[in-house]
């Protein structure tokens, strides 16, 4: 099985990298093929609303008018099995490249001129995701809010995938060079083994 993980942190080695790390590291020791998009490094432009990808009728995602990495990135998501959507909180959302990509997603709506509201085109759930956010604030306090973890599992959705974890680490913004705790580890290698195990 086919893990691919989608990741928006700023910073390598950081503590997003590090759990995603350990995630792909405890799917790989349980059987699958993982890869790994840093949305840093992903050319990927901003949906201009033009509705293009959004008025094409039918199960499968429109095409969009613009000629970047998101195309390639969204065939390799649809090969998948799982998927691992990971973000740290900034401004109490997503960060802007999660977001820059998030809204690339309209492609899997139906949503022609003069309707109001979009339609998903595909509403069944095939693969399962994880989804994975780092705070400052305690991780309590980022799941009360549900706002960047909402936003996750609205893209997994989107992306034909049933959320069946959800990890938010707190009090992730008080080292240069962090260093995760054993406990850290271990749930992040445990969810990594159960997403290998149910993708
Ligand atoms: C511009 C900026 C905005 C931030 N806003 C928030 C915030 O609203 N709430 C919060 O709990 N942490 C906030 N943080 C802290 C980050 O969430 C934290 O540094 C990050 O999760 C660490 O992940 P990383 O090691 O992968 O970079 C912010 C950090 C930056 C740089």
């Amino acid at each position: 099985m086919k893990i691919i993980a989608i990741t928006g942190s700023y910073r390598k080695g950081g503590v997003i990298d590090q759990v995603v790390d350990e995630i792909l590291a405890a799917a790989e020791a349980n059987g699958a093929t993982t890869s790994r998009v840093f949305l840093t490094e992903a050319r990927i432009e901003f949906c201009t609303n033009c509705r293009n990808c959004t008025r094409q009728d039918g199960m499968k995602r429109g095409v969009c008018r613009i000629d970047d990495n998101m195309g390639k990135i969204l065939d390799e998501i649809e090969e998948a099995d799982g998927l691992v959507l990971a973000s740290p909180v900034n401004f109490g959302s997503v960060t802007a490249v999660m977001k820059r990509f998030l809204e690339r997603l309209v492609c899997y709506a139906y949503w022609p001129w003069g309707r109001k509201i979009p339609k998903v085109r595909n509403r069944r759930r095939d693969k399962r995701a994880l989804l994975v956010t780092s705070s400052a604030a305690p991780a309590f306090l980022v799941r009360m809010q549900a706002g960047s973890t909402g936003m996750l599992k609205q893209a997994a959705n989107l992306l034909g995938a049933k959320t069946t974890g959800i990890m938010s680490i707190g009090f992730a913004a008080t080292m240069e060079k962090p260093v995760l705790t054993e406990r850290t580890r271990a749930r992040a290698r445990a969810l990594g083994r159960d997403l290998a195990k149910t993708a």
